[in-house]
């Protein structure tokens, strides 16, 4: 049995005192080590402060983004090291909203990936088709390119510390969530991926969250099919009530 992650995207929301608040519920919710790993990534801003809340909890910390540099003339950038400063234990990479409105490349992604690595970072590598890609039936020719491209030079010692999210481009913030039948069909197909890329020892214990319109009514029949090890979850995780529900699946 695999244990579970259920991660918080909480994007471009949250002022400090609101993410703070936010973080305080979580702690005191879910003080007890769980069989299951919660982890909040709020913006920029708030990691500092939503860290030291979070101190001896079991609730884990994460960045949404980071550059792939240590340091250096890259106005409005945030380096690796700067988010371990900062009390992150984890990093989301790859995700759809930087690579669609942000002009990440596969390439970039592969350097942040890295460079997460080599820091101590521990990588939430997202992958994800549009609704053009599904309807004209290249779903997993464009996982393959994401994982081919992303995983580039990341060898089997250093790919334990990545956990994956696949998250359909046409199902995130959108309400419309993938079929449990639809999400198992591509998680599969992604552990299928890392089987033949590092071998059936870190394909098998590899969590692979699923993302996009999870709420606390499809939480439980997502989290029941065999490949799917956790959610990432957006809107949904903004609010108490709504995230406390999903984690407790
Ligand atoms: P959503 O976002 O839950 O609001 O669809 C998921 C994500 O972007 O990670």
């Amino acid at each position: 049995m695999i244990r579970p992650m259920i991660a918080a995207n909480w994007k471009m929301y949250k002022t400090i005192p609101e993410a703070v608040a936010l973080a305080q519920r979580l702690r005191d919710a879910f003080a007890e080590p769980e069989d299951r790993d919660i982890v909040v990534a709020p913006p920029f801003t708030a990691l500092g402060s939503v860290s030291a809340i979070l101190k001896g909890s079991p609730v884990r910390l994460s960045a949404q983004n980071m550059h792939w540099e240590a340091q250096g003339a890259y106005t409005g950038e945030i380096s690796a090291a700067m988010l371990i400063d900062a009390g992150c234990e984890f990093v989301i990479l790859g995700h759809s909203e930087r690579r669609t409105l942000f002009g990440e490349t596969g390439g970039m992604v592969n350097r942040k990936m890295r460079a997460a690595i080599q820091a101590g970072l521990k990588p939430i590598f997202c992958i994800g088709e549009t609704l053009e890609q599904r309807q004209s039936g290249a779903t997993f020719a464009v996982l393959e390119e994401q994982i081919k491209e992303g995983l580039n030079n990341i060898d089997s010692g250093d790919i334990r510390r990545v956990t994956f999210a696949y998250e359909p481009v046409w199902a995130i913030g959108t309400g419309e969530t993938a079929t449990p039948g639809q999400a198992q069909e591509a998680h599969r197909f992604i552990r299928e991926r890392l089987t033949s890329l590092y071998g059936e020892d870190i394909a098998s214990p590899a969590v692979i969250m699923y993302g996009g319109s999870v709420n606390p009514g499809n939480a439980g029949s997502l989290m029941e099919q065999p490949d799917i090890n956790g959610a990432l979850v957006g809107g949904a995780s903004l609010e108490f009530e709504s995230f406390a529900g999903i984690i407790r699946f």
